[in-house]
């Protein structure tokens, strides 16, 4: 991997101080909440109560102190003090990507009242200076696509746009309408691996599995993996689109503990591709009972049309960037 440049105006601020995960948890969480509220999910919110949760366990917060050089969790990165109270907070949160040190910048954010001053910029810096620091082999975050001040930012310090992310939603109360086709779905044949595999080392790739949940090693087919799959009790189901006996696409659900559920789409190069990937993501939400998180996550910009005339709604796109 290449090494990391750091902007040469890294330095320490009089107001600028590392998090103190003893003490700032609770303040850290009214400052991310604040900031980020209008775009906040359910993940988002479950995250912040997990954190104010924390702040208040003494036994948690003395093994978070320990830890934090290998928790995932934002126990790491810096915090902007001033007139008396937590009004910037930047954190670093560090992953493992094939045997590499990766750290992850999360939660930068600013108080409405102290915007535009330096303190997003300044945090940023730091915990890129931390991380450096620490050996990182590479330092990545991810912004939302409709937020340009955050993106000019980043590009300031040296981040360069690696992917871009969409997250779909299936509308529950969508109506679906079978596209009239040729198409036929079949339920996922041993012989379609190779290439459904092929695609999806294309459509979800290697460099950002580190982090997400990605694990497409449980949809290759053979005697071993199912009966692992048994073995964790983890119920997956996989359909293939296919005209004349030629794979178009494929379809994989995969529950999350009941928190979610994601479908990851294979798709080809052929002309019918996109139809045939409708046909899938509708007929999986007629076949499977699904909560109301039934999420794709795809390229950004790929396949609108189609992942949208299967009743399925973008819910955000992220910018994934690397330093
Ligand atoms: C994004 C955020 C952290 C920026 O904090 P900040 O302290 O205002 O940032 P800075 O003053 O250091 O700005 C540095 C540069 O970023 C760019 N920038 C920051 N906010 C911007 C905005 N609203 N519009 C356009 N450019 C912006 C500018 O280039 C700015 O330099 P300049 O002021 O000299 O023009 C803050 O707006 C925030 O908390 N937003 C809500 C939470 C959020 O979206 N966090 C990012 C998640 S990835």
């Amino acid at each position: 991997m290449s090494s990391i440049t750091i902007p040469v105006k890294t330095k320490d601020h009089p107001h600028l101080r590392p998090l103190n995960v003893l003490r700032d948890l609770s303040a850290v969480a009214d400052l991310i909440e604040l900031c980020f509220s209008p775009t906040m999910d359910n993940d988002g919110q479950r995250y912040l109560s997990d954190m104010r949760r924390a702040s208040r366990d003494d036994s948690f917060l003395r093994w978070a102190s320990r830890v934090s050089e290998t928790a995932s969790m934002p126990l790491m990165g810096y915090v902007w003090e001033q007139d008396g109270r937590i009004v910037g907070n930047a954190s670093l949160i560090p992953f493992r990507d094939r045997g590499k040190r990766v750290y992850l910048i999360a939660n930068v954010a600013t108080h409405p009242d102290y915007r535009r001053r330096g303190i997003g910029r300044a945090l940023t810096e730091r915990v890129m200076k931390q991380a450096h620091d620490k050996r990182a082999s590479a330092i990545w975050l991810h912004v939302r696509d409709d937020n340009p001040g955050a993106i000019e930012l980043y590009r300031q310090l040296g981040f360069k746009e690696m992917a871009r992310r969409t997250t779909w939603q299936g509308s529950p109360d969508a109506r679906l309408i079978h596209p009239r086709t040729d198409i036929r779905i079949v339920p996922r044949h041993p012989r379609f691996w190779p290439l459904q595999q092929d695609w999806l080392q294309r459509l979800y790739p290697k460099n950002l599995s580190w982090y997400q949940s990605w694990n497409l090693n449980a949809l290759r087919p053979g005697l071993w993996n199912w009966l692992y799959l048994l073995f964790i009790d983890f119920n997956i189901k996989q359909w293939a689109a296919v005209r004349d006996d030629e794979l178009l696409a494929a379809l994989a659900w995969m529950p999350h503990g009941g928190r979610s559920e994601s479908l990851y789409a294979a798709t080809g190069p052929a002309q019918a591709s996109g139809e045939a990937l409708t046909s899938l993501l509708i007929h999986a939400r007629r076949t499977i009972t699904y909560s109301s998180n039934l999420m794709l996550d795809y390229p950004g910009g790929q396949m609108t049309d189609a992942i949208r005339a299967a009743g399925f709604q973008p819910r955000r796109t992220l910018l994934w960037m690397r330093a």
